[in-house]
């Protein structure tokens, strides 16, 4: 299949095309921002195989240049960091809202099938049990809320227009290259430096985890065999109080606990986090990595992969740690 796979210099959508073009054969572009979070080392595997398109999606010239022949747009581009939505919002509006609008419209301008790529936090925090895609849309953060405005958007374009679109909407993501401002990642990278762990709160929020090939194979099944109109809910296996992961992490790298340290909780931060996947399982797909052992090969790839995080360690990513705790990495 000929597709375009915007945001794909990403975590995600990297280990997407690498899915899709070493099990499927497709003939992929990716069209991808660089931004602080994409990096084209993400797709150092694949290079050969794939056209590069450096641009964004919210210029309709870049969306031209990239789209060529293809069949279908599968979009993982976004602001992504729910930190960085509440001390800067405005960069969420326009890649999540404006650059899907642009995608939306080449899309109807070329009657492509669309998947868009999006998250369990459009339905907000739930105590119990779990949300179905019929649940209540109730985002908290700026950038939940611009992921629910972009998934309506998708959606109006089938009610509307008949454009074949699609919402993949996955659970907390982990595994190999996810920029470590996310939680695992940072507690990794800090447990293996020996330095503090900043737990938000009490630690107890719960998050539902994914291992990113069981949502790179979800969204491939979205793709290949949803209907269009739909959305589609692609949870993990497992769920899991933050300060136990944590406590997984140190385990896991051989740091001490004192690391850990409570520091001033996320704004509006929600509880917990849950995704019934019945609907997508109903079309054949499961999630094959259990948390335990996902998280034990995360940390094996980040220790055996130095020169994939060194750089980000010592540059951007560590301004930005400056910034938002008001204290230096100890290096
Ligand atoms: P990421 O932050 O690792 O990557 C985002 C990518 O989008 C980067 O390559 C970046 O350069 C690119 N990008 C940003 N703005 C752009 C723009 N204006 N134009 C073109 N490219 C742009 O994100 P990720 O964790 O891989 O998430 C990918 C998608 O999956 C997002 O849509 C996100 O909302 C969704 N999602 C993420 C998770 C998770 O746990 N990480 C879970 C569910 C859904
Ligand atoms: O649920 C899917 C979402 O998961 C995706 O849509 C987002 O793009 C992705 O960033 C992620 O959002 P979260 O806010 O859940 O992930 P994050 O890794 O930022 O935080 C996970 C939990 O850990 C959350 O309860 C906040 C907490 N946390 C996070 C960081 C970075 C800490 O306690 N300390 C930290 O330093």
């Amino acid at each position: 299949m000929k597709l375009l796979v915007s945001g794909a210099a990403g975590f995600i959508g990297s280990t997407f095309v690498e899915l899709r073009v070493r099990e499927h054969g497709d003939d992929v572009t990716v069209l991808d921002a660089l931004t602080y979070a994409g990096r084209q080392e993400n797709l150092r595997e694949v290079e050969s195989d794939i056209r590069f398109v450096a641009g964004a999606i919210e210029d309709p010239d870049a969306v031209a240049d990239a789209i060529g022949d293809a069949e279908a747009i599968v979009n993982f581009a976004a602001e992504t960091h729910v930190d960085r939505s509440i001390a800067d919002p405005f960069a969420f509006s326009v890649t999540n809202g404006q650059g899907t609008h642009v995608l939306l419209e080449a899309a109807r301008e070329r009657g492509l099938r669309y998947v868009q790529v999006s998250t369990d936090e459009v339905y907000g925090s739930i105590e119990t049990g779990s949300f179905t895609e019929t649940s209540p849309l109730q985002p908290s953060s700026p950038y939940s809320a611009t992921k629910t405005g972009a998934d309506l958007l998708v959606l109006s374009y089938y009610h509307t227009y008949g454009l074949e679109t699609l919402v993949a909407r996955g659970s907390n993501n982990y595994g190999p290259r996810q920029y470590p401002e996310k939680l695992i990642p940072l507690m990794i990278l800090n447990a293996m430096a020996g330095d503090h762990l900043p737990v938000y709160g009490d630690g107890k929020n719960v998050r539902n985890w994914l291992y990113v090939e069981d949502f790179g194979r979800g969204i491939g099944h979205v793709l290949a065999h949803g209907k269009p109109g739909e959305v589609y809910n692609c949870g993990g296996p497992d769920e899991c109080e933050n300060i136990a992961v944590v406590q997984r992490i140190l385990q896991l790298t051989g740091a001490d606990d004192s690391l850990i340290e409570y520091v001033t909780d996320r704004l509006g931060h929600d509880r917990r986090y849950s995704l019934s996947s019945e609907k997508l399982a109903a079309l054949g797909w499961r999630a094959q990595t259990r948390f335990a052992d996902g998280l034990e090969r995360t940390v094996a790839w980040y220790r055996d992969n130095a020169w994939w995080w060194e750089p980000i360690r010592s540059g951007a990513y560590r301004e930005y740690y400056e910034r938002h705790y008001g204290r230096s990495l100890k290096s």
